[in-house]
């Protein structure tokens, strides 16, 4: 007689280990989103619940956790990490990575404006963000603040060699060099992110705009860095001596603000030495 055994219907019944109360489910995922935009721009996002749960499981609770998304869809990582810190006034950071994936022709995500799932992700963080707030106790407790970086060739024409090149490429790029920056259209902002990388700065550095004797400068880490990268108006000596005087450990000036001016850039180096800040040009 071959071998049986009985099991309880019951027994084979799906389980959950997590709470259903706490995780929501896919309704509350799409309810979460129509919430926020007014529509249904993304179908079937984890509910932010799930999320929060699974990333206090994990991180026992630790308030200073960073959470690592490499596929972000819709944001959902980010927009459970800022709902975690409301909560408990956490400083949880969060890194979603999103592919520049197109939202399908026709699609409502693609009908309110939004042309990738990245851009949608980026929307819904400013979104989480406002909504969190604006149930907040304390406003001024939620950090709704993120910076969106996407990957790209490099602004630098000398950073742009490979080694595989061949003669008419080499002439191309000697002859490029005549100036330091290769694309007229970068922002201040993008240059600067592109050095302090190449510099070993992390991508959450403090940078704000600073005004030192009528140069619009960028200054980092609160005046440790300071930076000039206005390739269309050459400082005066007077003015970057001003500059020399707020003492930052190392200076940064784009190459092509010397205009040329071979012993503006030497009286600078000078002054710098003098003065022990490592000055370096781009
Ligand atoms: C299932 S979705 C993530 C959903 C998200 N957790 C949410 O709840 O909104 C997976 C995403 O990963 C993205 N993806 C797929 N391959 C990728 C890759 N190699 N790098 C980055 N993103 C990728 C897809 O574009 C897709 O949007």
């Amino acid at each position: 007689m071959p071998y049986s055994r009985k099991v309880a219907t019951s027994a084979l019944a799906p389980t959950t280990l997590i709470p259903r109360d706490q995780a929501g489910d896919v309704l509350a995922g799409n309810a979460e989103i129509k919430g926020l935009f007014g529509a249904p721009v993304f179908n079937h996002p984890k509910p932010t619940g799930l999320l929060a749960y699974l990333i206090n499981s994990v991180l026992s609770d630790d308030k200073d956790a960073i959470v690592l998304d490499f596929f972000g869809g819709s944001g959902s990582t980010a927009h459970a990490v800022m709902r975690l810190n409301a909560s408990d006034q956490g400083n949880r950071r969060f890194f979603v990575v999103q592919l520049p994936e197109p939202t399908p022709e026709g699609s409502v995500a693609r009908e309110s404006g939004y042309s990738t799932i990245a851009a949608l992700a980026r929307k819904r963080i400013v979104l989480a963000g406002e909504s969190l707030g604006a149930g907040a106790l304390d406003a001024s407790r939620i950090d709704a603040g993120y910076r969106a970086y996407s990957l790209a060739d490099t602004h630098f024409s000398k950073w742009k060699v490979s080694s595989d090149v061949d003669r008419t490429e080499l002439e191309q790029h000697l002859f490029d060099l005549r100036e330091s920056s290769s694309a007229d259209e970068a922002s201040a902002d993008d240059l600067l992110s592109e050095i302090l990388l190449k510099q070993g700065y992390s991508l959450t550095e403090q940078i704000a705009p600073v005004d030192v004797a009528g140069l619009n400068l960028r200054s980092v880490g609160d005046g440790i860095v300071l930076a000039y990268l206005n390739e269309h108006v050459k400082p005066t000596l007077e003015q970057l001596r001003a500059v020399v005087d707020e003492d930052p450990a190392r200076l940064i000036v784009l190459e092509d603000a010397f205009q040329g001016d071979d012993q503006l850039k030497t009286n600078l180096a000078q002054l710098c030495k003098s003065k022990g800040i490592e000055l370096w040009t781009a």
